[in-house]
């Protein structure tokens, strides 16, 4: 039961939410009427009491599962190369990608487009970006009444500049939530109003622009079962709902479920696999699977696990993306270190080259300048395909050395 003023004063707030205008477009929303159904009342979250971490847990079993394509042995290393990245050349990462029907890309946060070498080298290298953190939904949607798409639009500005598809990251997440409304005491109607009002705007917004979304973020735990604020308020119908809005807002975009340690065949990817299944079956608009791939170096998940989990997400019908690789290597990697990670970059690649459903490989930053390995991961870092001085590591001549010898 609620208080009176409690329920006044949340009315008020909604109100204000229903005249609301965005920051930077004059456009108006109602709030709209849709409402949950029965069942979608308040539930029991299993995995509400734990912390939870971003970074995935491998597991021995599965660092020891890991299969070499080409038994290299690292005394073999060769001298790195010397060459410069091939920007302007025809053996650009994204010239190459482009001759396979691939895109590949990175994440980027906005500020960075606005650095010269930094531009220039995004642009030139590939052809999708993903929004770091631009369109999370604390930064995207601040405050319960208004919008800020500075840092969006300029990363979608930059992608159209350059010709380039956009990764739309993400609109359903526990995580990088605005504390009004994570700490609000709203009820399920409200929780449900705000959520379609928020896709509705954000989707609308890039309809067209925005190729591909990252709908549901991380939504079940390790051991396969549903969570999250979103889990919580709405019940499981959640995920339904907001696939079907985020098709109504746009809907020429694919839309994606995404996570971490879902790359192989576990519990969370059997979930992943009954869930869409079900999605499917009800005629929920979705479209992929995206695959995070942030990995520890030595700690892989098992190639052959990955192409057959790749291969039964295909047999739905479903496309698999490739959607935040990085491959942590420990402080002061050694040369072997940096042998073995362009290893590890050009046996991913290969997987999804070799699956007829997986046209997108993108990885969670360009350059270890910045990346949120270090300071996510202390001890950890250098994960990317571009050192702190843009210049090429042995990864980015792996990528470029498959898309070149790869028949397309
Ligand atoms: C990370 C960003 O890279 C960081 O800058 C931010 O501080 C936290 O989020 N899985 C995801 C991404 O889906 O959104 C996360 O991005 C990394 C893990």
């Amino acid at each position: 039961m609620r208080y009176l003023v409690l329920s006044l004063t949340i009315l008020i707030i909604l109100t204000g939410c229903q005249v609301a205008t965005t920051s930077t477009s004059n456009q108006t929303t109602a709030i709209p009427t849709k409402t949950i159904p029965a069942t979608a009342t308040d539930q029991p979250n299993p995995s509400s009491t734990k912390t939870e971490t971003i970074l995935p847990t491998i597991t021995a079993t599965e660092t020891s599962q890991w299969i070499w394509v080409e038994a290299t042995q690292p005394s073999t290393v060769t001298p790195l190369p010397t060459m410069t990245p091939s920007s302007s050349t025809n053996d650009s990462l994204r010239n190459l990608a482009d001759a396979h029907n691939l895109n590949i890309g990175v994440a980027v946060n906005n500020g960075l487009v606005n650095e010269a070498e930094y531009a220039e080298l995004l642009g030139n290298e590939f052809n999708i970006i993903t929004a770091e953190n631009a369109m999370k939904f604390g930064i995207i949607h601040p405050q319960v009444d208004s919008y800020d798409f500075v840092a969006a639009d300029e990363i979608v500005n930059f992608a159209l500049a350059h010709h380039m598809q956009v990764r739309g990251h993400t609109l359903v997440w526990q995580k990088q939530m605005p504390k009004w409304l994570q700490y609000g005491d709203w009820t399920s109607e409200q929780v449900s109003e705000i959520l379609y009002q928020h896709i509705q705007t954000v989707v609308g917004r890039y309809r067209g622009q925005v190729q591909v979304w990252d709908v549901v973020n991380e939504g079940i735990t390790g051991q396969g079962i549903l969570r999250n604020f979103w889990y919580k308020a709405l019940g499981p119908e959640y995920i339904d709902l907001v696939f079907q809005w985020a098709h109504e807002a746009d809907p020429d975009a694919l839309l994606f479920y995404n996570d971490y340690s879902a790359e192989t065949i576990n519990k969370k990817s059997d979930k992943i696999h009954e869930l869409l299944e079900g999605m499917l079956t009800r005629g929920i608009p979705v479209h992929g699977v995206g695959l995070q791939f942030h990995v520890d170096l030595g700690a892989e998940p098992r190639l052959t696990g990955v192409a057959e989990n790749i291969k039964r997400l295909n047999d739905l019908g479903l496309q698999v993306h490739i959607t935040e690789l990085d491959v942590s290597l420990p402080d002061n990697p050694s040369e072997e270190d940096l042998f073995l990670q362009a290893e590890t970059y050009r046996q991913i690649l290969g997987v999804c080259l070799a699956a007829d459903n997986c046209n997108t490989f993108i990885m969670w930053g360009m350059t270890d300048k910045y990346s949120w390995i270090p300071s996510t991961k202390p001890g950890s870092g250098a994960a990317l395909i571009f050192d702190e001085n843009y210049q090429p590591k042995p990864a980015y001549f792996a990528l470029q050395e498959v898309l070149k010898t790869e028949t397309p």
